[in-house]
């Protein structure tokens, strides 16, 4: 793998608990030689992380919240994401564009073909416009919404996407199962639904099937 960069992305609902196996995974490889840049969306860039707090904090109307997702994404994808792989680097991504097919898609049931429009529009690679920039490998922690209530609850105050009602996550999560179902090479479902250390088990054997991970 020396020289070739690595792009992972870690989706899923609110409370599925992937933050920390990005973290722990993050460690890993960095323990294995990699040279390792771990980061989210939206953010990863000072301009990107003032979208975030718009987007998570102010109302707007669905089209707006969309925009601001791919506008974050296009400056992380510049600044950060692109260089990254050029040099060959390991990109851990705390979500990446199926959050926002997932939530702004399925949660709040924006134009599925508009979003498609717009991700070719801010992924196209450079080189090749008829390209786009994916995850080489989309690990998806999936668990039942009203699980994931149980586990937010009594957590810090909720932002504008954590306080929706489960129904919202229930549409979010047949979201997620859609775009796995439109490029099921790149995704691996994981079951969030079990114990810590048995997901990061199946977050390990993941990578170490693709030959990332020894
Ligand atoms: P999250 O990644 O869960 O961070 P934290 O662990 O700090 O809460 O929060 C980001 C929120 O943004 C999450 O509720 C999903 C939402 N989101 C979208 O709605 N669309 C997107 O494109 C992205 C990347 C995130």
């Amino acid at each position: 793998m020396a020289g070739q960069g690595l792009f992972l992305s870690f989706e899923g609902i609110d409370g599925a608990g992937k933050s920390t196996h990005v973290e722990a995974l993050a460690e890993r490889l960095k323990a294995a030689g990699r040279a390792v840049v771990l980061t989210r969306e939206p953010g990863g860039t000072p301009l990107a992380e003032k979208i975030r707090a718009l987007a998570l904090h102010e109302s707007m109307d669905p089209l707006t919240e969309a925009l601001l997702m791919f506008a974050a994404r296009r400056d992380h994808l510049q600044q950060v994401i692109e260089p990254a792989l050029a040099r060959g680097d390991a990109v851990l991504c705390d979500r990446f564009t199926d959050a926002t097919f997932a939530y702004q898609g399925g949660g709040r049931g924006f134009d599925w073909q508009t979003l498609s429009a717009l991700e070719r529009m801010v992924q196209h690679l450079p080189a090749a416009p008829s390209q786009l920039r994916q995850p080489d490998l989309t690990l998806w922690f999936d668990l039942p919404p009203a699980t994931a209530a149980i586990r937010l609850a009594g957590a810090r105050l909720p932002d504008r996407f954590e306080s929706q009602p489960t129904a919202f996550f229930e549409a979010v999560r047949a979201g997620y199962a859609r775009r796995a179902a439109e490029d099921p090479a790149r995704f691996v479902r994981i079951n969030a639904d079990q114990p810590r250390e048995n997901v990061w088990q199946a977050v390990t054997q993941a990578l170490r099937g693709k030959g990332w991970l020894s």
